[in-house]
């Protein structure tokens, strides 16, 4: 079966391709478009569909739109009761909700070609529990599944269990009660764009104490059936507000931390009740914008009680995409194959690469080894634009479109927040080669999709300073030989170099753009920002060929 899956109803617009139950193709609008995130999450841009990318999937492999089985449009318009009726604030939101009902012939218009009658409506958080649940590698027994979400038709979580495929809710937490809504409104509050900048409050909360802990116990709780309730909350009452981009002090960052904390007990309260619910599973499956909190993920492996905790890469609504069409190809009877990886977005052959390098006229080579090339730049403490294969689905470079740099040096983190024009208190990731894991760092293993944080082992933690954050922590990249065996390659090298088998890893990108994804835009980057080398495929581009008298 040929499964289109579209998310586009409030952000992160994004397409993915599944055909006899396995992920072909799967991309964010953004990635097209350059729109960081692709549209605002407002009802009067629930119509715009990823077109793009939806074209791009179905063209890269191959498959002609009348050839579809289904497409699978992750909301469905049936589902929903008015906005005042739910607590929502919003007069707007039926808009909503008619745009969606007229998806089908939009698509049609989008796609020409497609029969309006293929699409099928997947409830949000079904979708966001397939991209979990469906996704996940095999757990041979039932998979427990909690989608944490801002809000869907009328609810904003979902728990259930998988068996054999196959989804049974067990509970779902109606609206206006919702942990993603209350993490964006801390979002607003403190000055950041809502919908997009909730990792930075993230990073915020590590300097921070938790004082209002209290407070927010009472105004955040867990009910005895499963699920929560959130009372409005007088946030100028807790820290001043922040206008946009406005300065942050002691006060935000207690605040962020409070909020954080508060989350990470309910989210573990949630898990607990699941966990029994279920009948003990030993897997979690995790989706839905809050999954990406990598703090309380690593809380909930740490603490909670289930043996694996994994979390769908893609887990904002971008997955939905994913998981809708996973979960109609299970429908309309295929099995779903779990997910071995995220580079399934687009990628350019060698011959293609080299045919954009003479077009840019750029002086390159083409060493023995680029990944050898790039750890020799990278133990000079050189900063590397690594360009390789398909690009990522989801917000986090993976070794695909990544920014790479030396862990061991403080100024590390100045240097490539200043690259990205970032903000200095946010940290940025490591790589580690998975066999030395454990030497380096605690917490959950393998972490292929940097969805957990870890601590760092106090030996460690002076010699790569760049990558450990204020509260002793990395946020690590486990990189497994099999899966991604160019990156493998290149952390060896560097650690024979520097004896360090970690490498600073941060998405391609600068400040507010999506990640990187053509080489043509790799190339911009690296003419734009102060980077060492561009390893562009298997091809060399180093800053200071540029002047050389040759
Ligand atoms: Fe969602």
């Amino acid at each position: 079966m040929r499964v289109l899956g579209i998310n586009a109803i409030f952000h992160d617009p994004a397409a993915a391709l599944v055909v006899d139950g396995r992920v072909v193709a799967a991309a964010e609008e953004e990635r097209f478009s350059r729109r960081k995130h692709g549209k605002r999450p407002v009802p009067f841009s629930a119509w715009e569909l990823p077109e793009l990318s939806a074209a791009w999937c179905l063209a890269g492999a191959g498959v002609d739109v009348d050839s579809l089985d289904a497409v699978a449009y992750s909301f469905d318009p049936g589902l929903c009761r008015d906005a005042a009726e739910l607590g929502l604030a919003d007069p707007w939101d039926g808009l909503r909700v008619d745009y969606a009902r007229r998806a089908p012939q939009f698509l049609a218009a989008a796609l020409p070609g497609l029969d309006p009658e293929k699409v099928r409506f997947v409830p949000h958080h079904v979708a966001h529990a397939a991209s979990a649940g469906l996704a996940a590698p095999p757990a041979g027994e039932d998979t427990a599944v909690l989608v944490l979400d801002g809000r869907g038709e009328v609810a904003s979580h979902l728990a259930g269990v998988y068996t054999d495929g196959q989804l049974s809710p067990l509970r779902s937490q109606e609206l206006p009660h919702s942990l993603g809504l209350l993490y964006e409104e801390l979002t607003r509050h403190l000055g950041f764009l809502h919908s997009s900048d909730e990792y930075k409050v993230m990073a915020l909360a590590s300097y921070g104490t938790p004082r209002h802990l209290g407070v927010l116990r009472e105004l955040v709780r867990v009910t005895d059936d499963g699920g929560f309730r959130v009372e409005r909350i007088d946030w100028a009452g807790l820290a001043k507000e922040v206008a946009a981009g406005g300065e942050l002090g002691e006060e935000h960052a207690d605040l962020a931390a409070s909020v954080q904390q508060r989350l990470e007990e309910v989210v573990l309260d949630l898990a607990r009740w699941l966990y029994d619910a279920s009948g003990g599973a030993g897997t979690l499956a995790m989706a839905g914008g809050v999954a990406l909190n990598c703090v309380a993920n690593a809380r909930l492996a740490a603490e909670g009680p289930y043996r694996d905790v994994w979390v769908q890469p893609a887990a904002g609504d971008a997955g939905t995409a994913l998981g809708a069409a996973l979960h109609v190809a299970g429908e309309l009877g295929d099995r779903s194959a779990p997910m071995t990886g995220v580079d399934l977005g687009r990628g350019w052959s060698d011959e293609e690469l080299e045919a954009e390098l003479r077009r840019a006229a750029l002086p390159y080579t083409r060493p023995a080894s680029i990944a050898a090339e790039a750890a020799r730049v990278l133990a000079d403490n050189g900063i590397v634009a690594w360009y390789q294969g398909r690009s990522e689905y989801g917000p986090r470079a993976l070794g695909h479109r990544s920014l790479l740099a030396h862990p061991g040096d403080r100024d590390t983190t100045r240097r490539m927040n200043d690259v990205k024009g970032r903000e200095q208190f946010r940290p940025i990731a490591p790589m580690v080669r998975a066999e030395r894991f454990g030497e380096l760092f605690e917490g959950t293993y393998p972490s292929p999709y940097m969805l957990f944080v870890h601590r760092v082992k106090p030996a460690w933690r002076d010699r790569i300073p760049a990558v450990t954050h204020v509260d002793g922590t990395a946020r690590v990249q486990t990189v497994h030989p099999e899966t991604e065996p160019l990156v493998a390659e290149l952390l060896a090298e560097f650690e024979r170099r520097t004896g360090l088998p970690v490498v600073v890893n941060t998405s391609l990108n600068t400040a507010g753009r999506p990640m990187v994804d053509t080489p043509r835009e790799a190339m911009e980057l690296f003419g734009s920002a102060p980077v060492d080398l561009l390893a562009l495929g298997p091809f060399a581009v180093h800053r200071r060929s540029f002047g050389d008298a040759r």
